[in-house]
């Protein structure tokens, strides 16, 4: 155990570096109430959210296989330079399957942050074989941040460092824990315009006063409020999820068929789970050199299932 260079650490709030079974540094924060949140370098992905309580509050598949140095299907994977999957290019990205590292020399944040909080701040940089695929100077900086109230932040920065403008998408690909997907409601995207990747990206006005599940779900919210609202309400609580730069947001459940073919998705996990997550898909951010993005995703949990308008707005 030690301490990672560019993380806080102090007697309340506190990081620690840990090994995952593959030799992968993990960073641990968590804050003098008990919450906590785990974050490894592979992919630069929260792996593990927990209130006060211990109850994790993010999704893990139980077909993980540890071993298996791959994106983990669960936590918040990063989706970068794009979402979905668009010509010969990975998809969601590569920013997933890369090792990322400490960053040793954060930028400042134009963001507003709480003072007293335990975080981490990582870099991914290209190497000469992801410029073979995407040719492209970039700097992809992400600070995660548990707070004193236990809320988990999510700042992601990209940089052009190089001559060459470029373009791409962005999206927190959030697991969220549920009791049971059919229990969830989602609050906060009436009435915005989506995309349904389920009939060839046609796009629709969200008609109903709530989101509701039944079957296979996969869109994309367009240009939505900066607050959405995840109900669950066996467990009595709601996500609070709160976004800035960020200003579209995916909503997938992969339901009972579709979850058979994934070899990662264990036998009625797709009910365990739901993401929702703020993303930049519609109109992908252009950078020119040396110019820079900043998009930030905030999840509260509050104790009720009780929504939402005192909650978000
Ligand atoms: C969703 C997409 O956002 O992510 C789905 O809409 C996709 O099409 C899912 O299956 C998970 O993607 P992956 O690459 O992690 O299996």
């Amino acid at each position: 155990m030690g301490h990672p260079a560019a993380a806080v650490w102090d007697s309340e709030v506190a990081t620690a570096l840990v090994k995952d079974c593959n030799g992968i540094d993990q960073i641990k924060l968590r804050n003098p109430h008990g919450a906590s949140a785990k974050v490894s370098l592979y992919g630069g992905q929260v792996i593990s959210w927990k209130n006060n309580q211990g109850e994790e509050l993010l999704f893990t598949s139980s077909k993980v296989n540890v071993k298996d140095p791959k994106a983990i299907r669960g936590g918040i994977p990063i989706c970068f330079p794009q979402f979905g999957n668009c010509g010969s290019h990975e998809q969601h990205g590569f920013a997933r399957n890369k090792i990322w590292a400490v960053d040793e020399d954060p930028l400042s944040h134009s963001f507003k942050d709480s003072n007293r909080k335990s975080y981490v701040d990582l870099l991914l940089k290209p190497s000469e074989e992801d410029l073979k695929f995407w040719p492209h100077g970039f700097e992809l900086r992400l600070r995660v941040c548990l707070g004193l109230d236990g809320n988990l932040t999510l700042i992601s920065r990209v940089t052009n460092t190089k001559e060459k403008p470029f373009s791409f998408s962005f999206a927190f690909h959030t697991y969220l824990s549920v009791s049971d997907i059919s229990e969830v409601r989602i609050e906060g995207l009436e009435t915005v315009d989506y995309f349904d990747n389920l009939s060839e990206r046609e796009r629709f006005t969200e008609q109903g006063d709530a989101i509701t599940f039944e079957a296979e779900f996969e869109r994309v919210y367009l240009r939505s409020p900066n607050c959405v609202a995840v109900i669950d309400h066996e467990k009595r609580r709601t996500f609070v999820i709160k976004k800035d730069g960020l200003p579209d947001v995916v909503v997938w459940n992969p339901w009972e068929k579709k979850s058979k073919v994934m070899a990662d998705m264990g036998y009625d996990d797709y009910r365990k789970m739901v993401c929702v997550g703020g993303a930049v898909i519609e109109k992908p951010i252009s950078l020119k050199p040396g110019e820079k993005w900043a998009g930030r995703l905030e999840i509260n949990l509050a104790n009720s299932s009780f929504c939402s308008e005192p909650l978000c707005f």
